[in-house]
C-alpha cells in the first residue's frame, strides 16, 4: 500500500534510493528505510518522514552498487523503528521491503518459530525475509528459487524486492495485486511500486505482472518468469507522463484517484477476513470481544464527518443483521452531554486518520465510564486506535484527498463484517442468508468497478447541476446515510449548499425548496420501500424539482420519471450503500471541477480535524 525503491547498477545506490523515497512522499506513510548492499547489508530504518530517516543515513552515508528502499503504511504492527521497512534475515545476510497484506502471516509465523527463526517486529512482513532464508539454507538454491519457493507458501496481496549480500549485485523483485514497476537503464535497474520515483533515470519501464518474479542483475538481459517457473517476455513501455500526474497515477486529482481505488481498497478492507469460496468470514480483532459485544445492552457508534454517516449505516446493519440495539453520536456532542454509559455498553468509534479531535476525546471520557472501546481507523497505531481496547484497520491505504471516499467505502465493508460476525454470534442470521451476505459481499468490488465506467455519462449530469446554488439529496432505509453522504461531497468540495434527507421527510418542510432551480438527487434502489420512493419521485416532479435518480440496473418506472438516472448494479439491501454512494462520489468530484474549486483541498477544510 506504500512504496519502493531499489537499484542495482554501476552507481552509488544511496542518493537514488533516497531521492526515490522522496518521489514516493505524497503517497502518505508512517516510516521509512533503506538496505544497501557492500561487503556487507547496511540496513538504516526510523518511524516518521523521510527526513527523519535522512538524519541518520547522512551521518553513515552507506556505499554500494545495489539496495532497496520502503515508505511504509502500517497494516500489521504499529509504526516504529522495529517495524518500518526493509527487513532482515535471522543472519542478516538477506533485506526485504514489501508492500501490500500477509493473510496468512500467523500460519507461517508460528511455523518459522518452530523451526528456529527469531522474530523482531509485528509485521507480517517480516515472515517473508525468514521464509526466503529458510528455504535459501535448506535448498541452496540462488535467491530467485528461494523466493518463489517462499511465494508458494504465502496468500495475500504484495510487491516485494529482495537483496542478498551473497549476491550483492543481484535484486529480485515479485508481486501479486501489488504494483511494482521496473526502469531500464545502461547497464542498470531501477525498482519503484510507481513510475515516480523513475521517470528522471528512464523512461523504459516493465509492468510486472501478477504472479511474476524477475531477476535484475547488471549485465545480463531482464529475466522474468511465473511463480509456476515459466519465462515471460517482458514488454516494455515508453513513460509519457509528467511528475505531477504520476503521483496521482494518471487522475489530475488524488480524489479521483482514490475514487477509483475503491474496488481493490474494498477487496484488500476484505482480505483475510472472508472467503466466498469456501463460506466465511472472521474478523481478528473482534473474536476477543465477540461475547461481550453479542450481549452489550447497546453498541454506541461514535465519529464525526463522513466517518459519522458510516456509522448511521453501521446502526441499520447492526441492528437489521444482529438485532442489537444500536445508538449513532457526533463525537463531539457524545463528549459533552454527560451520556449515561455503563460497562454494559460498547462504543464503536470509527475514525480515517484516527486522530480527529472530537472522536478521541469522546471515546477517553465514555472509557472512563467503563464501557468497551473498540476502533474502526484507517491509519494504524494512530491515537485513536492506540486508545481503543480492541479494533479493525480498514487498509484503505492513504487518503490523500480531503474529501473521504475509499476509507468510507472501507469502513461500511468492516461494519458489514461486523455485522455478519455479532449476528452469527447472536444466532440471528440464517446461513442461507449468511452465505448470499459473503457471496454478495465478495462481488461488491467489481460492481464498484462497473458503477466506476459510468463516469462519462456522471460527469455529463454534473454540467446540469454545476450553476446550482442549492441540492437536495434524498434517501430511505439504507440509503438515507448515504443521501448525507452524498450532500456533504457535494457541499463540501464544490461549495454548494446541499442537505440529505429521509425521503418520507421531505412533506415535513424540505418540499417548500423545490422548484426547477432545485437539483434533487434521489437514491432509488431500494426494493423494500420502491412505491414509496417513486412517491416521492412523483411529488418533486409536481413541483417542477429536477430529479437525477441512482437506480438499480433495469428499473424502469423511476428512470421514466427521472430527467437523468444513472443505473447501479443490484446487490442485496443491507450492501447498497457500497454501491449507491459511488456515483456521488463522482458527480460531486466533476461538478467540484467544473467550478474550478480545490478538489483535494478546499477551503477552510483540513484531512483530520485534530482541534476543536
Ligand atoms: C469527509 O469527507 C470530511 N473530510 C470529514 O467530514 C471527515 O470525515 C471527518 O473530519 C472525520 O474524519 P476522520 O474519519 O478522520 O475521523
Ligand atoms: N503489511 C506491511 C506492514 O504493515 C506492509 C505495509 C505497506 O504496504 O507499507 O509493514
Amino acid at each position: 500500500m506504500c512504496g519502493i525503491v531499489a537499484y542495482v547498477g554501476q552507481k552509488n545506490a544511496y542518493p537514488i534510493l533516497i531521492n526515490g523515497l522522496k518521489r514516493l512522499e505524497y503517497r502518505g506513510y508512517d516510516s521509512a528505510g533503506i538496505a544497501v548492499a557492500n561487503d556487507n547489508l547496511t540496513v538504516i530504518k526510523k518511524k516518521g518522514k523521510v527526513a527523519e530517516l535522512l538524519k541518520v543515513t547522512q551521518k553513515i552515508d552507506p556505499h554500494g552498487t545495489s539496495g532497496i528502499g520502503h515508505t511504509r503504511w502500517a497494516t500489521h504492527g504499529a509504526p516504529n523503528d522495529v517495524n518500518a521497512h526493509p527487513h532482515s534475515s535471522r543472519d542478516g545476510k538477506i533485506a526485504l521491503v514489501h508492500n501490500g497484506i500477509i493473510e496468512n502471516c500467523d500460519t507461517l509465523r508460528k511455523a518459522l518459530i518452530k523451526l528456529g527463526h527469531v522474530f523482531v517486529s509485528e509485521t507480517d512482513t517480516e515472515v517473508l525475509v525468514h521464509l526466503i532464508q529458510e528455504y535459501k539454507t535448506r535448498y541452496r538454491v540462488p535467491l530467485e528459487e528461494s523466493v518463489r519457493l517462499a511465494l508458494e507458501k504465502v496468500v495475500g496481496a504484495y510487491a516485494i524486492v529482495v537483496i542478498d549480500q551473497d549476491e550483492p549485485q543481484k535484486i529480485v523483485v515479485a508481486r501479486k495485486a501489488s504494483p511494482l514497476v521496473i526502469g531500464l537503464g545502461n547497464d542498470e535497474f531501477f525498482v519503484a511500486s510507481d513510475a515516480t520515483p523513475l521517470i528522471e533515470h528512464t523512461k523504459a519501464v516493465v509492468y510486472l505482472q501478477d504472479e511474476e518474479i524477475a531477476v535484475l542483475e547488471p549485465g545480463k538481459k531482464l529475466a522474468i518468469k511465473s511463480f509456476q517457473n515459466e519465462p515471460q517476455k517482458p514488454s516494455i513501455v515508453e513513460l509519457d507522463m509528467k511528475l505531477e500526474e504520476l503521483e496521482k497515477g494518471g487522475f489530475p486529482h488524488f480524489m479521483l484517484k482514490e475514487i477509483h481505488q475503491q474496488p481493490e481498497t474494498i477487496a484488500d478492507c476484505m482480505r483475510g477476513r472472508l472467503n466466498a469460496k469456501e463460506a466465511w468470514t472472521r474478523l481478528g480483532g473482534l473474536e476477543p470481544y465477540l461475547d461481550r459485544m453479542a450481549k452489550a445492552n447497546r453498541l454506541i457508534i461514535t465519529g464525526c464527518g463522513t466517518s459519522w454517516h458510516a456509522g448511521l449505516i453501521g446502526e441499520y446493519l447492526i441492528e437489521g443483521l444482529a438485532r442489537i440495539p444500536v445508538e449513532v453520536e457526533y463525537a463531539s456532542e457524545l463528549r459533552y452531554r454527560n451520556p449515561v454509559i455503563n460497562s454494559g455498553d460498547v462504543v464503536v468509534a470509527l475514525s480515517q486518520s484516527g486522530e480527529t479531535a472530537d472522536t478521541l476525546a469522546a471515546i477517553q471520557h465514555v472509557k472512563e465510564k467503563g464501557a468497551l472501546i473498540y476502533g474502526i481507523v484507517n491509519v494504524v497505531g494512530s491515537s485513536i486506535a492506540r486508545v481503543t481496547d480492541a479494533g479493525s484497520y480498514i487498509h484503505a491505504g492513504p487518503e490523500i484527498g480531503v474529501a473521504s471516499t475509499k476509507a468510507f467505502t472501507a469502513q461500511l465493508t468492516l461494519l458489514s463484517l461486523m455485522a455478519i460476525q455479532l449476528a452469527k454470534a447472536k444466532g440471528t442470521l440464517h446461513h442461507a442468508y449468511y452465505q448470499e451476505l459473503i457471496r454478495e459481499l465478495s462481488e461488491i468490488p467489481n460492481k464498484v468497478r462497473n458503477i466506476l465506467a459510468k463516469d462519462e455519462v456522471i460527469k455529463d449530469i454534473a454540467e446540469t447541476i454545476k450553476d446550482a446554488s442549492n441540492a437536495l439529496y434524498l434517501g430511505r432505509g439504507y440509503n438515507f446515510p448515504v443521501a448525507l453522504e452524498g450532500a456533504l461531497k457535494l457541499k463540501e468540495i464544490s461549495y454548494i449548499h446541499a442537505e440529505g434527507y429521509p425521503a418520507a421527510e421531505m412533506k415535513h418542510g424540505p418540499i417548500a425548496l423545490i422548484d426547477e432551480n432545485m437539483p434533487v438527487i434521489v437514491l432509488a434502489t431500494n426494493m423494500s420501500a420502491y412505491d414509496k420512493i417513486v412517491s416521492n419521485v412523483q411529488e418533486v416532479k409536481a413541483r417542477k424539482g429536477m430529479v437525477i435518480s441512482i437506480i438499480s440496473e433495469g428499473d424502469r418506472q423511476i428512470k421514466e420519471l427521472s430527467d437523468y438516472s444513472i443505473e447501479i448494479p443490484k446487490t442485496i439491501e443491507p450492501l447498497t450503500p457500497l454501491l449507491s454512494v459511488v456515483p456521488l462520489q463522482l458527480l460531486s468530484y466533476h461538478v467540484a471541477v467544473m467550478r474550478g474549486c480545490n478538489v483535494d483541498q478546499p477551503r477552510n477544510l483540513a484531512k483530520s480535524v485534530t482541534v476543536e
